[in-house]
């Protein structure tokens, strides 16, 4: 890949940042010179991805559910390396379930995790973002927009990070806060796809009947969306959902069936 970006000097913190996705987008920045801060529940995810990241790095142990410690890790965030530049929010949780066997707690916990810990973040975050030029970066999924079975929880949750994004970007563009969110598709090795595809040959089956461009997604492709939303390149861009998805356009449901099929005879 022959396209370059330059954030030395910036600040980028990733909530939800040390596994998966979110550790790729904070390794991209990391690669591309950003000081970077990275938060999440376990202590050991944290250590795991400071270790990856550099020694310039920061980690700090934070649930999102709780906005006090969104606030003290945006404080101690702000305290090392200064406003930040490039706000990125995605913890999130899931697993399959048939609406009618989701306690209201399992519903609830997708619900606070993803939709209401964005919300702490966004909310927290804004008075420490740099004055006149940043971006928030959310991490949404297509189940945002495509109704899928045994994702009820997801579904709602995702809709609502869709359309916290829309609001925000209405809210604080007088503040030079540009707001938007990534949806990616299928990507592979992350726990995400350990959860919601069949694994082995059934699984790859699937993805390239259901992905245009035949392939899962690499962390490394969210995380160049990530690096150009977050980048001068993506000046007047704000308001915007982007699937980075091989043309997928949401259409996972076979794979998330035949994943079901698998876990939920089980139980
Ligand atoms: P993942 O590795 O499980 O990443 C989730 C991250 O969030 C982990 O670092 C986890 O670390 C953290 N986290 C979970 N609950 C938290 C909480 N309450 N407070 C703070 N941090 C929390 O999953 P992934 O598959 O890479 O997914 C990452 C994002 O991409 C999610 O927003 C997901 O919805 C989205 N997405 C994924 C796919 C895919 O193919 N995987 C497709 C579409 C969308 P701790 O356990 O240490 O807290
Ligand atoms: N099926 C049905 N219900 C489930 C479930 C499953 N597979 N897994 C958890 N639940 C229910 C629990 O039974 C509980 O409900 P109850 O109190 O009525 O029994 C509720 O969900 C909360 O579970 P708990 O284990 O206490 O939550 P937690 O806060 O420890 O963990 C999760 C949150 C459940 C989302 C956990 O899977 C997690 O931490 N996920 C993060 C990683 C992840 O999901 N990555 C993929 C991102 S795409």
């Amino acid at each position: 890949m022959n396209v370059q970006f330059d954030f030395s000097g910036r600040h980028v913190m990733v909530f939800g940042g040390t596994t998966g996705i979110n550790l790729g987008i904070a390794q991209c920045y990391a690669r591309a010179g950003a000081r970077v801060t990275v938060a999440s529940r376990k202590q050991a995810n944290v250590d795991a991805a400071v270790a990856t990241l550099g020694a310039a790095a920061l980690g700090v142990v934070a649930d999102v559910r709780d906005e006090q410690t969104v606030a003290a890790a945006l404080t101690q965030a702000v305290e090392r390396h200064g406003p930040i530049d490039v706000l990125v929010s995605g913890a999130a949780g899931n697993f399959l379930a048939p609406a009618d066997q989701m306690s209201s707690n399992a519903f609830k916990v997708v619900l606070d995790i993803d939709l209401l810990g964005s919300f702490h973040v966004a909310r927290h975050a804004v008075q420490h973002l740099h004055p006149g030029a940043s971006s928030l970066i959310f991490i949404t999924a297509p189940q945002s927009v495509v109704p899928m079975a045994y994702q009820a929880h997801v579904c709602a949750a995702k809709a609502g990070v869709d359309q916290l994004t829309r609001v925000l970007a209405l809210e604080w563009g007088a503040r030079g806060v540009r707001v938007n969110a990534i949806s990616p598709g299928p990507i592979a090795g992350t726990e995400g796809m350990r959860r919601l595809a069949p694994q082995g040959e059934q699984g790859d089956a699937l993805v390239r009947q259901m992905v245009p461009l035949g392939r899962m997604g690499t962390t490394d492709d969210i995380g160049q969306l990530a690096l150009f939303l977050g980048s001068d390149a993506a000046s007047y861009i704000s308001g915007t959902v982007i699937a980075c998805d091989g043309g997928a356009q949401g259409q996972l449901s076979p794979m998330i069936a035949a994943a079901a099929d698998g876990v939920l005879k089980k139980t």
